[in-house]
């Protein structure tokens, strides 16, 4: 296991990946602090796992995720991981979404990580150590077709996350940024009930452990970028040196 302290701290721990990696941890005895929107959702993660300690806490709300980070740190200790998973994924054309929804997704997926660095981050590096672990997207790597908005956030947590890493090399603190292609989580509900690529259904829907499992691998090795799969590692490339390569197959695929 990849992961050497204590204390982890997930945004986004009421659903999905974030729940998933604080039931592992609590399962390996570590104290979890989940941070979610979703009272429900918290409690439901937390259920049966002493270790897993909750906060109702809106990701976009700066002053609140410093008052409930300072209240983390003060009852189970300095935070050795981050894991930022809090998101939402509404899909559609960029001229038919509606502004307000594509504002307020940038708010939460890229607002949220600049808030949760803040009031993380410099503790890590005053004790020269800790993992800190941002959920970008293959989205954000690789855009297509009706995923512009969210692709967009996802590209600012890329580009957000690198600077940082690069800004911080010699910290001790190891960053890892993970780019999963799609992965069978409850988000994916919201990408349907908005609008659905074609592109999205080419590849092999992902398990959230592989996800997991590949960040652990990734942080061990001192490498930066997680491409949890094959498809995403090649993905990655064909995008970088083929780009029209790429929409040609998407146009195709997508059918205008
Ligand atoms: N599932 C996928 O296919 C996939 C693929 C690539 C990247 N990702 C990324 O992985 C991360 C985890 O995604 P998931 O699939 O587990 O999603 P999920 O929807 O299962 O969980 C996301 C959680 O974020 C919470 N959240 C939303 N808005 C919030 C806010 N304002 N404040 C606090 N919490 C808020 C939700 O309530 C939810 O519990 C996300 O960053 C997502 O973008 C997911």
């Amino acid at each position: 296991m990849a992961f050497h302290g204590k204390v982890a701290l997930i945004t986004g721990g009421g659903s999905g990946m974030g729940r998933l990696a604080a039931r592992n941890l609590a399962a390996e005895g570590k104290d979890v602090a989940i941070f979610d929107i979703s009272a429900d959702g918290l409690a439901e993660t937390a259920t049966g796992h002493a270790g897993i300690h909750h906060w109702v806490v809106d990701i976009t709300d700066g002053e609140a995720v410093s008052k409930a980070v300072a209240e983390v740190e003060s009852t189970l200790g300095p935070i050795d991981r981050l894991y930022n998973c809090a998101a939402i994924m509404p899909f559609g054309k960029l001229l038919e979404q509606d502004a307000a929804v594509m504002k307020k997704m940038m708010d939460i997926n890229y607002g949220g990580l600049v808030n949760i660095t803040k009031a993380v981050l410099p503790g890590m590096i005053a004790r020269g150590q800790g993992d800190f672990i941002s959920f970008a997207s293959m989205a954000g790597i690789l855009p297509t077709m009706l995923t512009g908005g969210y692709s967009a956030t996802k590209a600012a947590v890329a580009f957000f996350t690198e600077v940082l890493y690069h800004e911080h090399l010699n910290s001790g603190v190891r960053f890892a940024c993970v780019c999963p292609p799609t992965t069978n989580t409850p988000l994916l509900e919201q990408g349907k009930a908005t609008a659905w690529p074609k592109m999205l259904d080419q590849g092999t829907m992902l398990d959230p452990q592989d996800v997991l499992n590949a960040i652990d691998i990734h942080l061990e090795k001192g490498k930066f970028w997680v491409f949890p799969n094959r498809d995403s590692r090649i993905g990655a490339l064909i995008r970088r040196f083929a780009p029209g390569l790429l929409w040609k197959q998407i146009h195709q695929v997508e059918g205008f």
